[in-house]
């Protein structure tokens, strides 16, 4: 007999799931960088809009991995971000939430794969933790800054012109999202 090493049809179910997950931090992360962008917030606008990059690249990557391995990807739709906003702080406490709850979504699906004897899926999801150790880090980073210099927007505004907080080099151990390199030509 040969031995299954596929993803489980339950594996395969949640990650579709988790795609529809990180497609919402997508959407999340757009509507408050248009939020801080017509608050002439161009410094925290940059940062959600790269954050909602990555969130895409993260979908797309579990997208790629559902491919690889001969399964179904579902493209989700997702429900409404939320966009109404009373002040400076209260998008990245939002963030933060996101992230930490993410967090908890990638795990399930390590000790998933794991529970299943999917050591491939529990490998695969093994960046995915990392990436959400760092996001949490970063997110609770900004938040500290945010919320001490919320009566100060422009001194929010070049911390983050200056300290480069959440962007990072090329990562050669990420996964391969699907589609990249596509506009490339
Ligand atoms: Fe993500
Ligand atoms: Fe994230």
């Amino acid at each position: 007999m040969i031995e299954d090493v596929m993803p489980t049809a339950s594996f395969v179910t949640k990650l579709n799931e988790q795609i529809g997950n990180e497609y919402a931090a997508h959407q999340q992360y757009v509507a408050i960088a248009v939020h801080y962008d017509a608050e002439t917030l161009p410094q925290l606008a940059r940062f959600f809009y790269r954050q909602a990059l990555e969130e895409r690249d993260h979908a797309m990557m579990m997208v790629q991995y559902l491919v690889d391995a001969d399964e179904r990807a579902v493209v989700p739709g997702v429900a409404a971000p939320r966009v109404d906003f009373v002040d400076i702080v209260s998008p990245v406490a939002l963030a933060l939430a996101q992230e930490k709850r993410v967090s908890k979504q990638i795990n399930a699906l390590a000790g998933l794969a794991r529970q299943e004897g999917d050591y491939s899926s529990e490998q695969f999801m093994q960046w995915f933790i990392k990436e959400q150790i760092e996001e949490v880090a970063t997110m609770a980073d900004l938040l500290r800054v945010v919320e001490r210099s919320q009566d100060h927007a422009m001194d929010i505004e070049d911390y983050l012109a200056r300290e480069q907080l959440g962007e990072v080099g090329e990562d050669p151990t990420a996964p391969h999202p699907a589609g990249a390199g596509a506009a490339d030509g």
